[in-house]
């Protein structure tokens, strides 16, 4: 007889963009998830309780709302099988100045937390959600895993500090780890600092948006089910205890072609400025994703312009229940 177990997920940052959607996805799947976020003052908690709302409509969620950067954590990991570690200070250009603060403390200090609670157990996968930034201008396009990481931004230069916790961890304890290097994810309640938030909130009140350079810079765009569905094979996958992956859409298209496809969609010319290249913003970047396609059967299914229209169908839809930037 089959007996089917119910796996237990913690999801850190399960308020924010990425983690509420491998929330609900998870418990779509049929696991139980302990979801836990500090309401980071990053963006507005109102748009982050929203996030929130459709996981809270299932039993098999529960919400706890503590800060990882304080006390142990032990009891909080203590059930679970797999943890995915998506609990963060994101973004690049805020990553400068005095906020680099809550950058070391989010990045850094709450995953060696997260870590340290992890560290004595057996039987649970740690899935730590990295970024693409730990590349920097990268020499090669796309880029595999095999490259040096030389960020080029403070923010890229944490996220690489938690890989190398999770590398740590793993070399020394044992610690069931894998790192996904996400590549510039996009779709329904992206963050509302990043491009095509913005985009779409300016096309929508016919307002200016700012394009830092010549628009002509390349992102291998991912759209978030995409993200969620490398994720969640992450979470499982066998022989891959210890790796990094690279976590990309498949394809790169420049600012430009955005925001002339989210032009065409809205059916409205957006009122584009230039404004100079911001200090931290690379070039281009683009993800060599067979080690993904091999190891976590990983095939991205969503295109740079379907994934724009449906952010844009969904930005539309819930246009009142935006918060002001
Ligand atoms: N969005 C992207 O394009 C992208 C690209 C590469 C990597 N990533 C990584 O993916 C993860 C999720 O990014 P996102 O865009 O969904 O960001 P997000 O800001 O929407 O979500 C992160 C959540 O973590 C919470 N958080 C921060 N510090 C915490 C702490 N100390 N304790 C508890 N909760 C805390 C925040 O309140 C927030 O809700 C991050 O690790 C980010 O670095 C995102």
């Amino acid at each position: 007889m089959l007996v089917s177990v119910r796996v237990k997920a913690l999801v850190t940052g399960c308020a924010g963009f990425i983690g509420s959607h491998l929330t609900e996805s998870l418990l779509e799947h049929g696991a139980e998830v302990l979801g836990v976020d500090c309401f980071n003052d990053n963006y507005g908690r109102s748009q982050k309780l929203r996030n929130l709302e459709l996981a809270q409509d299932w039993d098999g969620f529960e919400f706890v709302p503590i800060d990882l950067a304080r006390g142990a954590l032990e009891d909080l990991v203590e059930d679970c099988d797999q943890i995915f570690h998506l609990a963060a200070e994101p973004g690049v250009r805020p990553s400068w100045g005095s906020r680099f603060e809550l950058y070391v403390r989010n990045n850094v200090l709450a995953t060696q937390h997260l870590l340290e609670a992890v560290k004595g157990s057996s039987g649970k996968r740690f899935v730590y959600a990295s970024s693409s930034s730990v590349y920097g201008d990268a020499e090669q396009l796309p880029t595999a895993e095999s490259a040096v990481p030389a960020p080029f931004s403070p923010y890229g230069l944490t996220k690489l500090s938690g890989e190398h916790l999770c590398r740590v961890y793993h070399a020394n304890y044992g610690l069931d780890a894998v790192s996904l290097r996400y590549f510039t994810v996009f779709g329904p309640r992206q963050r509302p600092d990043m491009a095509f938030q913005i985009l779409c909130a300016a096309v929508l009140a016919d307002q200016t948006f700012e394009i830092y350079g010549d628009g002509e810079q390349t992102r291998d765009f991912t759209y978030v089910s995409d993200t969620v569905a490398a994720t969640m094979a992450a979470g499982s996958a066998h022989g891959v205890s210890g790796r990094t992956f690279n976590i990309g859409g498949g394809s790169r298209i420049s600012l430009n072609e955005a925001v002339a496809a989210l032009g065409e969609i809205a059916g409205r010319e957006p009122r584009v400025v230039r404004r100079p290249v911001q200090r931290g913003d690379v070039r281009d970047t683009g993800a060599d994703i067979e080690a993904a396609r091999t190891a976590l059967h990983y095939r991205p299914s969503v295109s740079p312009i379907d994934g724009i229209a449906s952010q844009w169908a969904w930005f539309v839809e819930h246009a009142g229940r935006q918060p002001v930037q």
